[in-house]
C-alpha cells in the first residue's frame, strides 16, 4: 500500500535512531534493511534523540510525527521561497511547478538559471510526483515481484535525478541550491536568507533556539526539511487520475484510452509496461509507470542546447559527466533512470534532454527509431544515417534492443499512426486530479471488470 506508507523521513529518522522497526516504514522506498525490521509489533516509545536534528533529547512516536510535520511546513516554505537562490529570482518552484505535478511551468527544453537567470542548464525538469517508490540507485536489481524469481537481475537501478546519482531528497537538494546554472547559491546564503525569513521564529521552534548558530545544522535543516515536504502524500503522490479511478471500478475507460492501455501492454506492439509498469504490485500496491531500471533507448542529440554546441560534448548518463562514481564503465554509458509516467500528459518537454514537445512524437520514436531512423536522426549528405548521434559508437552495445525497439529498417512499425493516438490517449488518463463526479462519461466504456473478463 504505497499511499498508507509512513513518509520516509519519518522512518529515516525513526529507523536511524532505534533497532526497533516502524510498522508502516517500507524498507524498499526508505533504500535501507533495517536489521529491526521484523520485529514490527514491538511498541515503539522513545526514540533516541541525536537522529532528530536540533530535536529534544528523547521523542515518542508522537513527538517524532509531530517534529515530521513542522519540518513539512517548513520545507513547503523554503521550496516557493526565491531568496534562497543567488538571484533571488529563483525557487524550487519554478522549476518544478506545483501546477504541472512539479514538472516544468513551459516548454523549454532546459530551465534557465543562475545569478544572472541567463544560464542554461542540460536536462529536462522531471516531476518531483511519486518519488517515494524510487528505490535507492544498486547496480543489480533482484525484484520480488519479478515472476516471482529473486534471482534475476535488473541491472542498475533506482537513485533520484535522470542518473540515479542521489538516493535521498536532502541529498539532491543540495544539488540544484549550489549548482550555477540552476539556484547559484551558497551555504551561507541560504542560511542567512532563511534566518532573514518570515518563518525564520518556525524555524528556530522546530530546529531549536540556537540553530542558526551553527550554519552547517541550518543548512542540513534546510535540506531535512525539503525532503519532508517531498514526502507529503496528497501532494506528492495523490493516486488521483482517471485510471486509479478505473482500476478501483469507478469509472470507465472510453474506446480510444482501453485500446491505448492494451497496445501499451501488449508485447507485440508498444510493450511499454515492460518498463512503465503498468499493473499493481503483488503487495496491491498501485502501479508506479516504472520500474525505475536505468536503461539507454538512444534518445536523439538535442542539438538546439547550448552546451551541445561543442561536439566533444555528451551527456552519458550513469557515467558522467554529473555523476562520478561509475565514470570510464563503458556498461553505465548512455542509461538514463526510466521516469513514471504518471502526469505526463501536462508535460511539453520529453526525455533526458528535452528534445521532443509531443508526446505523439515520444511514441512515434518508440516505433520508428529502427524501422525509420532518418527521421530522428542527422542524415549525411551521401544519405548514411547517424543513428544514436549522441552515444559514441563504442557504448552503442547499451542500447536496448528489446520490443519495440526490435526491428529492422524498413520493417512495419510496432504501432500505426492511429494506434499511436490511441496510446497517447490512454497516457492521458495518468493525470492526478480526476473526478469521476465531475465527468459526465465516466460509465461510458469499459469498466475494469469487463477488461477482466475479457481477458479471461
Ligand atoms: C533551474 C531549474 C531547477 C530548480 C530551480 C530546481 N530544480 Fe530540481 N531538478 C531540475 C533538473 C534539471 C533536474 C534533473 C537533474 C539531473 O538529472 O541531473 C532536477 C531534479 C530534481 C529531483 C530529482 C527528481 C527525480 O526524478 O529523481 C528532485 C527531488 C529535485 N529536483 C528537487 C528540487 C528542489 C528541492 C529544489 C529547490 C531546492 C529544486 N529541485 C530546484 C531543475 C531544477
Ligand atoms: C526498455 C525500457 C522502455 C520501454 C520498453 C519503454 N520505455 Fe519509455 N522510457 C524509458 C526510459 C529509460 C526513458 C528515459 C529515456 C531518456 O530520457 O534518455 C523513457 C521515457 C519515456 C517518456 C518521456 C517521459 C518524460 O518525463 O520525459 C515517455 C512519454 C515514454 N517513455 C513513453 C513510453 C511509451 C509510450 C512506450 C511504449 C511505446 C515506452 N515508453 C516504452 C524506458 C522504456
Amino acid at each position: 500500500m504505497s499511499s498508507m506508507r509512513l513518509p520516509y523521513v519519518f522512518c529515516s529518522l525513526a529507523l536511524a535512531a532505534s533497532s526497533v522497526a516502524m510498522s508502516g516504514c517500507d524498507s524498499h522506498a526508505a533504500g535501507t534493511k533495517a536489521s529491526g525490521q521484523t520485529q514490527a509489533a514491538q511498541p515503539v516509545t522513545k526514540v533516541a534523540a541525536n537522529a532528530v536534528n536540533g530535536a529534544p533529547q528523547a521523542q515518542s512516536r508522537a513527538e517524532v510525527f509531530a517534529h515530521v510535520k513542522q519540518m513539512t511546513g517548513l520545507g513547503e516554505k523554503l521550496f516557493f521561497d526565491p531568496s534562497l537562490s543567488g538571484s533571488g529570482k529563483l525557487a524550487c518552484a519554478s522549476c518544478h511547478s506545483p501546477s504541472h505535478a512539479f514538472g516544468p511551468p513551459n516548454g523549454l527544453s532546459v530551465q534557465l538559471g543562475g545569478n544572472d537567470m541567463h544560464q542554461p542548464g542540460f536536462r529536462a525538469v522531471p516531476s518531483l510526483r511519486y518519488l517515494q517508490s524510487v528505490p535507492a540507485f544498486t547496480r543489480h536489481f533482484h525484484d520480488s515481484d519479478d515472476e516471482g524469481d529473486e534471482s534475476v537481475d535488473a541491472g542498475p537501478t533506482g537513485g533520484l535525478t535522470w542518473d540515479g546519482r542521489v538516493d535521498h531528497g536532502s541529498d539532491q537538494a543540495r544539488i540544484p541550491l549550489l549548482s550555477s546554472f540552476e539556484m547559484g547559491s551558497t551555504q551561507a546564503k541560504v542560511t542567512a536568507a532563511v534566518q532573514a525569513s518570515p518563518y525564520a521564529e518556525d524555524f528556530r521552534k522546530t530546529f531549536g533556539a540556537h540553530i542558526f548558530d551553527d550554519d552547517d545544522k541550518t543548512f542540513a535543516a534546510v535540506l531535512q526539511s525539503l525532503e519532508a515536504f517531498e514526502q507529503t502524500p496528497e501532494k506528492f503522490y495523490p493516486y488521483a487520475s482517471k485510471f486509479d479511478a478505473f482500476l478501483a471500478g469507478r469509472a470507465k475507460l472510453n474506446d480510444a484510452e482501453m485500446h491505448g492501455l492494451q497496445l501499451f501492454n501488449d508485447e507485440n506492439k508498444g510493450n511499454c509496461a515492460s518498463c512503465h509498469i503498468s499493473q499493481r504490485a503483488k503487495d496491491g500496491s498501485p502501479p508506479q509507470f516504472s520500474d525505475f531500471g536505468l536503461i539507454a533507448i538512444g534518445v536523439p542529440r538535442n542539438r538546439a542546447l547550448p552546451i551541445n554546441k561543442n561536439p566533444n560534448f555528451h551527456d552519458l548518463g550513469a557515467c558522467g559527466p554529473e555523476r562520478t562514481d561509475l565514470k570510464g564503465q563503458d556498461e553505465y554509458c548512455g542509461i538514463f533512470r526510466t521516469p513514471s509516467l504518471r502526469n505526463v500528459a501536462t508535460r511539453k518537454t520529453f526525455f533526458h534532454n528535452g528534445i521532443y514537445h509531443d508526446l505523439e512524437d515520444v511514441v512515434r520514436f518508440y516505433v520508428e527509431r529502427d524501422t525509420n531512423p532518418e527521421k530522428f536522426y542527422p542524415v549525411s549528405k551521401k544519405g548514411v544515417v547517424q543513428k544514436f548521434d549522441d552515444l559514441p559508437k563504442k557504448y552503442w552495445d547499451n542500447v536496448n534492443t528489446e520490443a519495440p525497439f526490435d526491428r529492422k529498417k524498413g520493417d512495419k512499425p510496432a504501432l500505426d499512426e492511429g494506434e499511436i493516438r490511441d496510446v497517447v490517449a490512454f497516457l492521458g488518463t495518468l493525470t492526478d486530479g480526476y473526478d469521476p463526479a465531475k465527468d459526465k462519461d465516466s460509465q461510458k466504456g469499459t469498466g475494469i471488470n469487463e477488461m477482466k473478463s475479457a481477458a479471461n
